[in-house]
């Protein structure tokens, strides 16, 4: 059996998104940021780990004003691929944001409970700006009222893989965005 398939899954996930819609959408949404931050002078990446690091890498390439990056790194209390809501910070950020312009990157916003943590936190620290940037939602799960201020792609209610997300710290190095079949218990 392919050591990267679970058992029961002997074919790679299917595709949902190919690695070249991936890269037309990545370079859009740089030239975008792009533009709305022109004259800014230092954009600071906060890129939540793990699921947002190949995106983050990506999307960094393609803006054109300056940037710095850090990382901070949560852990949800899961039962099975399903997440409480309930999310701690495992690792914080390394610098200081107060005063500063801040863009979070996200791999996925599905209930949207963790990007309403997240906004929480940083906010409390007082940036001189807070936007939001996130590979995938699916606007069909949400139930936390938070504006997400660019998306990569609107998805359905399935569980996706590839690309930096993962399913059971799995998949996370697939090339595209596939769809794991069958949908893991409770996702
Ligand atoms: P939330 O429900 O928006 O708080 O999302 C919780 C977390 O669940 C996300 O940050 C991801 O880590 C994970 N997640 C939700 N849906 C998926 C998916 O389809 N694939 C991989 N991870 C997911
Ligand atoms: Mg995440």
């Amino acid at each position: 059996m392919d050591p990267t398939t679970p058992e029961g899954q002997a074919a790679p996930p299917p595709v949902l998104i190919s690695e070249r819609q991936i890269a037309e959408r990545v370079e859009h949404l740089g030239r975008e940021i792009s533009a709305d931050y022109a004259g800014v002078d230092e954009l600071l990446l906060v890129g939540v780990l793990r699921g947002a690091f190949i995106f983050l890498a990506d999307l960094a390439r393609r803006l054109t004003l300056p940037t710095s990056i850090d990382f901070m790194a949560l852990s949800h209390y899961e039962h099975g691929s399903t997440p409480s809501g309930a999310v701690r910070l495992v690792m914080d950020l390394r610098v200081p944001i107060t005063g500063r312009h801040v863009l979070l990157v996200e791999d996925i916003v599905d209930s949207g409970e963790t990007l309403a943590y997240l906004k929480r936190t940083l906010e409390a620290r007082r940036p001189a700006s807070l936007k939001i940037c996130t590979l995938t939602r699916k606007p069909d799960r949400l139930t936390a009222d938070v504006r997400v201020d660019y998306v990569g792609f609107d998805i359905p209610d399935a569980w996706v893989v590839g690309y930096g997300l993962d399913f059971d710290n799995k998949f996370r190095s697939l090339p595209y965005i596939g769809v794991l079949e069958p949908a893991p218990d409770g996702g």
